[in-house]
């Protein structure tokens, strides 16, 4: 049984315990968090022992692994220290608040051996990785252009309404844009040009449009985060290929061509769910398959080769050193 730390039991943190509770060979053995009836709320069906900050935790919990689902302001120090306690360690995206902190952190790994996954759930969502499957595969001839777009009503839910402090998350840029950029940094690599511009509403960083110019295509990626509660949640892409045209919108995932629009199936995982979700349930199969990937490799010992602590790096300084300026 790989013995799991849970380290933040907020928005993110009830998603991954729930992801847990649905793992064969996995159980949630210690919880944290400074709430203690939010640590309770998801130690149900389990016997885990509670804690209050994460450092108690970190010094005195019996685990294999550590899930750190802090605020982002937080990760750099948690993670620092839990590197030099478990092999296996999972952080949310983004990885760190600042350039220099995501550096602090490979360091750290490299020098503890410590295995870093980062939550770059979108590399594991299943249409985006069946997206990443029809490009490789060539089938529809190259791409022409892309737009991924991302757009939430406002993150109202923090703790002591951490994600509103541009300074503690980054606000919109650093916390949601960089879903988008880092899958397509994934796909495509680094463009050629880049164009991106933030908005800004009073002091918070709530909007930004990118545009990535690769040679002969180019990608729009857009994000926001303040509009009004009654506007859905929305991830959605549109991909133009030479000879077809790959949507996913409004829940459906369809191929246009010449012939005409065909349904691309996706084969949903059946969850038998032992908590609630914080969440949307549909939302679970993306954090479902990054946690199963991360658990698997920590249960082989394996290295974590997909969403790691460098590619996660490596996103954040393009999204850092990059965003609101002009590349001509
Ligand atoms: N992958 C995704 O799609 C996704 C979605 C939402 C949030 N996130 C990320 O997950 C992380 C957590 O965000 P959230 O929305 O769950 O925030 P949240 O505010 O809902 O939860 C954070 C929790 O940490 C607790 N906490 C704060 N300091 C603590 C400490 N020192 N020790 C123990 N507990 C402490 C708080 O009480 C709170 O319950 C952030 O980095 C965020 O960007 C990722």
């Amino acid at each position: 049984m790989l013995k799991v730390g849970l380290i933040g039991c907020g928005f993110m943190g009830t998603m991954h315990a729930n992801c847990y509770k649905n793992i064969e060979g996995v159980e949630l053995v210690a919880l944290a968090d400074l709430r203690p009836e939010k640590a309770q709320e998801l130690a149900q069906g389990t016997n885990a022992t509670l804690y209050g900050d994460g450092m108690e935790l970190i010094e005195q919990a019996d685990v294999d692994v550590i899930d750190i689902c802090l605020p982002t302001y937080l990760h750099a120090k948690y993670a620092l220290a839990a590197m030099d306690k478990v092999k296996y360690l999972f952080v949310e995206k983004p990885v760190t608040l600042t350039m220099e902190e995501g550096d602090e952190l490979i360091a750290k790994a490299e020098k503890t051996g410590c295995r870093v996954q980062v939550g770059q759930v979108i590399r594991f969502w299943d249409e985006y990785v069946a997206l990443r499957d029809i490009i490789a595969s060539g089938k529809y001839g190259k791409v022409v252009n892309a737009n991924f777009r991302r757009l939430s009503p406002s993150p109202d839910w923090g703790w002591e309404n951490w994600l509103h402090n541009t300074a503690l998350s980054g606000g919109a840029g650093q916390d949601l844009h960089i879903h988008d950029i880092d899958y397509v940094l994934s796909v495509f690599g680094e463009p050629a040009k880049l164009f991106s511009v933030k908005n800004l509403v009073g002091e918070e960083n709530s909007y930004v449009n990118t545009i990535l110019q690769y040679g002969d295509f180019v990608v729009g990626v857009e994000g926001t985060w303040n509009l009004p509660a009654s506007h859905p949640f929305q991830a959605t892409f549109r991909v133009v290929f030479e000879k077809a045209v790959v949507e996913n919108d409004a829940g459906k995932f369809i191929c246009y061509t010449a012939e005409g629009a065909e349904e691309i199936k996706i084969e949903k995982k059946e969850l038998a769910l032992a908590g609630g979700t914080a969440g949307n349930i549909s939302d679970l199969g993306g954090y479902f398959n990054e946690l199963y990937y991360f658990t698997s490799q920590a249960k082989a010992g394996a290295p974590i080769e997909q969403a790691s602590l460098t590619d996660a790096v490596a996103s954040l300084k393009f999204l850092l050193g990059k965003e609101l300026s002009f590349h001509a």
